[in-house]
């Protein structure tokens, strides 16, 4: 007894010991970072204005300014940044990167803020600072030449204005949500309404600026094509800092026609998804029918029901949408009514996805998040359509949340998504994929026990889509970030991250892992899901 209360004296002393000394260690540092930083760009003026610390009334602004996930500001678990470097030029993301491997601290890369699982803007166990490219953001149209320049933390909303006023027949290939950031979204894969005739749209990134795990400033032509290839898709955080894309404009018509269509179960909502998995992905390129399906209160009989919304955009008019409906999916029944008003521009398309109705274009500049909230997502890619007798089963899960929804968005692939190789970029997921399935849910209390029970729901799901899912891997998207499927430190090797890592890369995941160890061979770029270095092929 004695004994064992000297014992537990003697942990507790040591405890304090270690916790005062890892104290001590991160104040210097970041104070030490602080001078480096100040040294490193002092001929910048504005230098000492870049950085927040935690004593500051800004750090609280600074860092929720972004953030679309809130739940891990709450969490009694994650540690929040020492210090916010917010750079405006070039030259303070090198800065930031030599100083913080001096002096020994972490950095967490923010674009746009969306990442899925926080990453960055929290961490599990580093000591580390933010670099926010808020203020990286300008963009550079040359449509004649149906390129630009982006920088990575301009947002999809802010891309999509500028290249769209410019030129109404010129678009991009990236995601639908306005907020997301240029900076992730690109080096994490980007699909959305116009992937299935241009794309993912890191398959039209021709050229790009990188700051390496040396502070030096990177074009494509000296990073060299193995680091330029590992970059488009394989998720840029672990690579280094991306500062601009250059990147392929899309031609797209005058006049498209965005609509949706909804069907609820007294409607075949079934029969008409389970119909829809055969022929989506083998439609005319030019249409992209995605469906969101969640549990819903009919509005005529007040009873809950499933609600399928065949979210569509075609690039074309409403007369040539109802030839090709009558012979693409005539089970939905589409008629001239569906889309009689719904052409527009492809920009004026941007705000249909976004949810804006008559909100005027510049609304697409607003970076603040739509919400305050907390939300979890998976992903899972379907190969075989799923039987309409499975739905039924499916819809059950949907049914059983009382409070927020467990919505599923499915989108669909071919086309040009699946007409590029496995390996072209790390990007994996082509050819025989019929769509993609994102599970998700959102909330807005921060009670622990209802993110636990969301977390629950989500999971279950999962579990029961095993068997009508991709296997050998269970394919997920890495822009669907998932900590579910895996965690790594400093010490995890290759192969331990084989399990989540071929998950997001397939076959890809080896040479990643081997432009890692080429580049990065000290791990310094390093997250709760990032590729550890091979240094041995
Ligand atoms: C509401 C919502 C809608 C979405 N819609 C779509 C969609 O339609 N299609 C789709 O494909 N995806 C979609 N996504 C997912 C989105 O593509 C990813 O979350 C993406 O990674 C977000 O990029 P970000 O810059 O906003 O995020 P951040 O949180 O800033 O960054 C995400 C990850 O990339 C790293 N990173 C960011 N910037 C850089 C940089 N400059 N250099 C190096 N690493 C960097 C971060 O460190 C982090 O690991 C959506 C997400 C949300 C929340
Ligand atoms: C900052 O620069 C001064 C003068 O060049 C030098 O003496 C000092 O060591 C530098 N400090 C850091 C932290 O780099
Ligand atoms: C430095 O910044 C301050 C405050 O932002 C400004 O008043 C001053 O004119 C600047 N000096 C130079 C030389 O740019
Ligand atoms: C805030 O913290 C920084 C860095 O540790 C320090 O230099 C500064 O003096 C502090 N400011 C205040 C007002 O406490
Ligand atoms: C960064 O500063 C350099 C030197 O002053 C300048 O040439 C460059 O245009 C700046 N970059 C940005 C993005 O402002
Ligand atoms: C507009 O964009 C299209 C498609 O990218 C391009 O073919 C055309 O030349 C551009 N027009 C102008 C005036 O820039
Ligand atoms: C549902 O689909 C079946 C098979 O196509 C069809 O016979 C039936 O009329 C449809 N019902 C409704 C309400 O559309
Ligand atoms: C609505 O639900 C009630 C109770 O389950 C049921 O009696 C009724 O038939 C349902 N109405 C319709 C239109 O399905
Ligand atoms: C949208 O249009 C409706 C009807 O014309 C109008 O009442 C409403 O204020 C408009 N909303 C916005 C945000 O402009
Ligand atoms: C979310 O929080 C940010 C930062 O505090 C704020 O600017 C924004 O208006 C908020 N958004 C909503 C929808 O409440
Ligand atoms: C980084 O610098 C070290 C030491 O100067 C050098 O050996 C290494 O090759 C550099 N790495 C890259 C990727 O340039």
């Amino acid at each position: 007894m004695a004994i064992s209360a000297l014992g537990n004296l003697a942990i507790i002393a040591l405890l304090l010991l270690t916790a005062t000394s890892a104290i001590t260690a991160s104040n210097t540092a970041h104070e030490g970072f602080l001078q480096c930083f100040l040294n490193h760009t002092q001929s910048s003026n504005a230098s000492s204005h870049l950085v927040y610390a935690p004593n500051t009334t800004a750090y609280n602004t600074v860092l929720r300014s972004s953030i679309q996930n809130i739940r891990f500001l709450y969490s009694s678990t994650t540690k929040k940044p020492v210090l916010i470097v917010t750079p405006t030029n070039e030259s303070h993301v090198q800065a930031s990167v030599i100083c913080s491997r001096k002096y020994g601290l972490n950095i967490r890369v923010r674009s746009g803020g969306h990442d899925y699982e926080g990453m960055s803007y929290v961490s599990d166990h580093e000591v580390f600072i933010i670099v926010d490219l808020a203020n990286l953001r300008s963009i550079t149209v040359d449509a004649e030449h149906s390129i630009a320049w982006v920088q990575a933390g301009a947002t999809l909303g802010e891309l999509y204005y500028t290249i769209g006023v410019k030129n109404k027949t010129a678009a991009f290939t990236a995601g639908v949500c306005p907020t997301v950031g240029v900076g992730g979204h690109l080096s994490g894969g980007g699909i959305g309404t116009i992937s299935r005739k241009y794309g993912a749209a890191a398959d039209n990134v021709i050229d790009a600026q990188l700051v390496d795990a040396n502070g030096s400033l990177l074009n494509r032509e000296s990073m060299g094509e193995d680091l330029f290839w590992a970059m488009r898709g394989g998720g840029a955080a672990s690579f280094g800092i991306v500062l601009s894309y250059k990147i392929k404009l899309a031609y797209v018509p005058p006049t498209v026609t965005a609509f949706n269509i909804n069907r609820n179960l007294g409607q075949n909502a079934t029969y008409l998804v389970s119909r829809w998995q055969q022929i989506a992905a083998k439609f005319d390129e030019n249409l992209y029918m995605r469906v969101i399906a969640q549990a819903v209160d009919d509005s005529t009989t007040g009873n809950r029901t499933i609600q399928a919304v065949f979210n569509s955009l075609f690039l074309g008019t409403c007369k040539e949408l109802v030839t090709l409906m009558e012979t693409s999916f005539p089970e939905l029944g589409f008629e001239a009514k569906d889309c009689s008003g719904s052409e527009m521009s492809w920009l004026e398309s941007v705000l249909f996805f976004a949810g804006y109705s008559n909100e005027s274009a510049n609304i697409l500049l607003d970076r603040r998040p739509e919400y305050n909230s907390s939300f979890k997502a998976k992903s899972d890619f379907v190969r075989e359509p799923i039987p309409e007798t499975e739905w039924e089963k499916i819809w059950k899960f949907l049914l059983e949340p009382e409070d927020e929804p467990l919505v599923m968005i499915m989108e669909p692939f071919g086309g040009r998504l699946s007409e590029i190789s496995e390996s072209a970029i790390p990007f994996p997921h082509r050819k025989g994929n019929l769509y993609i399935i994102q599970y998700f849910m959102r909330w807005f209390q921060i009670d622990p026990a209802v993110t636990k029970r969301h977390l629950d729901w989500m999971r279950k799901l999962y579990g029961f889509m095993t068997p009508y899912v991709s296997s050998h891997p269970r394919a997920a998207y890495l822009n669907y970030k998932d900590i579910d499927l895996g965690r790594t430190d400093k010490h995890t090797t290759y192969k331990d991250a084989r399990v989540w890592g071929t998950k997001y890369f397939k076959n890809n995941f080896k040479r990643l892992a081997f432009v890692k160890a080429t580049v990065d061979p000290g791990n310094f770029f390093r997250n709760e899901q990032s590729i550890p270095p091979l240094l041995v092929l």
